[in-house]
């Protein structure tokens, strides 16, 4: 094959590390960089409910699936985003299609949006997840950036104001709730009403990354900005992943539900978009969706369900915090921050150093994901971050 050396792109990082830290082979290892969560001892965790749920299946045949997906699992993953009021009032024009996991619910929403706008616009977060910017940089996107975080490390609600104000009509990206990987912070809810009022008036359109809906306050908190942008007539999208939220990692079930303003409009994108994944996947996972529909459906699964992601967030706060105390207190800011992620602003050679000296993998941001590190892995991790920071 001619012209292979101009293919070569640096490794993803995530996975690069990954497979670094799988060949570590000091005992003491932790691997606070992928953004999967694990149980309080660091052991793999599958939810009970998921479990149960798989348990529960029947399966009749391996058939294909309707293009867009099982109509159940679409029909209760837009209840549980919207939230059954919401869903009542605007089901009928939002557009659905299953996904394989949330990456490609967001590169479906790309591929709609580069259908219908040949030179389109994104404003989103710098710092923020490392696929959004290659993502839209192979579709050809116009970047913005907006600082995320203000000097005291509180959410930067002036820098998006005048971001905004400077690129009308523009898409933008944001995150679900607080849970914004990687910072951990996001606007509160008087700030995401302060936003909408200004995007309706900037006449941009929305983007929601819910790859962690339910792990920063819950899934009704979580969903408020989506909830308000949508009741506020802002065309607005959303790339729903149960990967995290359901323990779902390697089976890969999302969503892309696009808002509309009539039945005709909504039919004609969820055309586009049956096509689209027609080409590139053919059919959606079926057995993923088959677990989270039955979840989604019962409503002994789904309050069980509810009750295990309360049980994430509250070890993820718990993590935290004992980060804080074994730290001296002096990563006090990180008391605001929610969901798996936050930076600790640690100059590289910093984080080369705990690599090294202490098998403590963290991504060269120095994000690190509290769902990574076990309870009884947080005294070494803080120990080892004051010794290659003071
Ligand atoms: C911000 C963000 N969006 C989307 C995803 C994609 O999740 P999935 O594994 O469902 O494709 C991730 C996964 O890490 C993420 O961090």
């Amino acid at each position: 094959m001619k012209n292979l050396q101009q293919l070569s792109k640096p490794d993803d990082e995530i996975f690069r590390l990954k497979a670094e830290f799988d060949k570590d082979s000091r005992t003491e290892k932790i691997n606070a960089g992928i953004g999967i969560y694990l149980d309080e001892k660091g052991k793999p965790f599958i939810l009970p409910v998921v479990k149960k749920a798989v348990k529960k299946l029947e399966i009749k045949n391996f058939n294909y699936l309707p293009l867009s997906g099982d109509p159940l699992y679409l029909e209760e993953s837009a209840k549980i985003v919207l939230g059954k009021y919401l869903y009542q009032e605007t089901a009928k024009k939002i557009a659905k299609q299953g996904t394989i996991g949330g990456t490609n619910a967001l590169y479906m929403w790309c591929r709609l949006i580069k259908a219908v706008d040949n030179q389109p616009v994104i404003i989103l977060s710098n710092p923020t997840w490392e696929n959004h910017l290659k993502m839209f940089e192979y579709f050809g996107f116009k970047i913005i950036e907006y600082p995320q975080l203000k000097k005291d490390r509180s959410f930067n609600f002036e820098g998006l104001a005048s971001t905004l104000e400077k690129n009308r009509s523009a898409c933008i990206l944001f995150q679900a709730g607080p849970t914004h990987n990687p910072t951990g912070i996001n606007p509160d809810k008087s700030q995401w009403q302060e936003l909408a009022k200004m995007i309706k008036q900037n006449k941009n359109q929305v983007l929601f990354d819910f790859a962690y809906l339910g792990l920063g306050e819950g899934i009704d908190s979580d969903s408020f900005c989506l909830r308000h942008f949508i009741q506020s007539k802002i065309p607005t999208s959303v790339a729903v992943s149960y990967s995290k939220n359901m323990s779902l990692y390697q089976h890969r079930a999302g969503v892309l539900m696009v808002s509309s303003s009539s039945i005709r409009e909504k039919e004609l994108i969820e055309k586009y978009l049956q096509n689209a994944f027609r080409l590139v996947n053919s059919n959606p996972s079926a057995f993923a969706e088959q677990i989270v529909k039955t979840i989604l459906a019962s409503k002994q699964l789904i309050s069980e369900w509810l009750i295990e992601i309360r049980n994430i967030r509250n070890s993820l706060k718990k993590r935290r915090d004992m980060f804080m105390q074994k730290s001296s207190n002096r990563f006090e800011y990180l008391k605001t921050n929610r969901g798996l992620f936050s930076l600790l602003f640690l100059k590289i050679d910093q984080i080369h150093k705990l690599r090294k000296k202490y098998a403590i993998y963290m991504l060269k941001n120095s994000r690190i994901n509290f769902g990574g590190v076990a309870e009884d892995k947080i005294k070494y991790l803080a120990d080892a971050v004051l010794d290659v920071t003071t």
